[in-house]
């Protein structure tokens, strides 16, 4: 036995933590192997929302975030990553563990991964300050993305205006519409977006239509701080990295108490996201998320935790094919 590789238990830890990584509808589109001190992560493409995510980037932004994750929490447990990004091409990351004592800053942004939820509700109108926009801008660079604030009128407006242009769009899709009622709305699923997780959108929110939303706005106007996270290109691995920069840049947020959700719907849609590079962005780079940051409203109670798959069915032994089924027994003779 390697004496450098991490137990079973100890990599079981580490990716029960990363689960918890934020996925386009709480998909979890996530499937990892490991044995001996290599990890590996692959995408579940039968968990690709054929409708919403024709081309994948959701997918891979939501592989990219659990990534991410999975890099914090096993550096918390003692163990460096060194990560070799799509070697081949059924593998998104290979993953070598190194003993490594945890950094303060590794526990910091470990303990807020129980904590960080997508919080749709409304914010505060109170601003950032400029120490925490330094902060989250370069928690997204450190990761080869960029995150810009949208704080202008006109280009706030524009982003607005693509949020509500896609979700009418959508709402016009039947096909869209099934496919998001089969992920929404739920109750005792352990994947999909749960009905007390979502808000009811209104005319002017960034908000997708989840199915049965239960919860209700209570500030009339919205002041999160509005930012597209963009990458220098629209590769593949672009699409990895940007999500493993909006995971770097929610767990800050959520490390600085600040609220935060993802936001892909106005990107989903060729012509919306046009809008976004073109009047938003405004420079050479292709948004790949918007991100809501902010303040809750003073005494607001926080949101229940969405539920993730079993572990079981997520992580099997290197070596191991074919989803779904069981990690096969060793046979004893008697
Ligand atoms: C790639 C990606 C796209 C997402 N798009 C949206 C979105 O358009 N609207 C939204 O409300 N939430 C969006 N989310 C947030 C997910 O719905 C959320 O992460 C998931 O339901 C799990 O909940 P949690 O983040 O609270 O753990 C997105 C997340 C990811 C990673």
């Amino acid at each position: 036995m390697d004496q450098n590789a991490p137990d079973a238990y100890t990599v079981r830890a580490a990716i029960a933590l990363a689960v918890r990584a934020p996925s386009v509808h709480n998909s979890q589109p996530w499937d990892w192997r490991f044995s001996g001190r290599t990890v590996e992560l692959r995408a579940d493409t039968d968990r690709r929302l054929r409708q919403a995510d024709p081309e994948g980037r959701d997918l891979l932004i939501s592989c990219g975030c659990v990534l991410h994750h999975f890099t914090i929490a096993a550096a918390a447990l003692g163990w460096a990553t060194h990560i070799d990004r799509m070697p081949e091409s059924a593998v998104l990351a290979r993953i070598e563990l190194v003993p490594r004592d945890p950094r303060e800053e590794d526990i910091a942004l470990a303990t807020a991964i129980p904590r960080r939820r997508s919080d749709r509700r409304r914010y505060a109108t109170r601003p950032l300050t400029a120490w925490e926009e330094n902060r989250l801008a370069r928690s997204a660079t450190d990761h080869r993305a960029m995150l810009r604030f949208v704080d202008d009128a006109p280009r706030r407006a524009a982003l607005t205006a693509a949020a509500v242009e896609a979700r009418g769009l959508h709402r016009a899709d039947p096909d869209y519409g099934i496919e998001l009622a089969s992920w929404s709305g739920r109750r005792y699923a352990t994947d999909g977006v749960p009905a007390r997780n979502a808000v009811l959108t209104t005319a002017a929110s960034l908000g997708r239509d989840f199915s049965d939303a239960v919860l209700t706005d209570t500030e009339a106007q919205d002041g999160a701080a509005l930012t597209v996270l963009s990458t220098a290109d629209d590769t593949p691995l672009d699409r990895l990295r940007a999500g493993e920069a909006a995971s770097a840049v929610v767990l800050t947020a959520t490390r600085l108490n600040l609220a935060s959700c993802l936001v892909t719907e106005p990107l989903e849609l060729t012509c919306t996201r046009g809008l976004i590079r073109d009047c938003v962005v405004a420079e050479r780079a292709e948004p790949q998320l918007v991100v809501r940051i902010g303040h809750l409203p003073d005494g607001t109670p926080p949101l229940p935790a969405t539920p993730r798959r079993p572990i079981a069915e997520v992580l099997r032994p290197l070596g191991h094919y074919g989803i779904g089924l069981p990690i096969p027994v060793q046979q004893h003779e008697s």
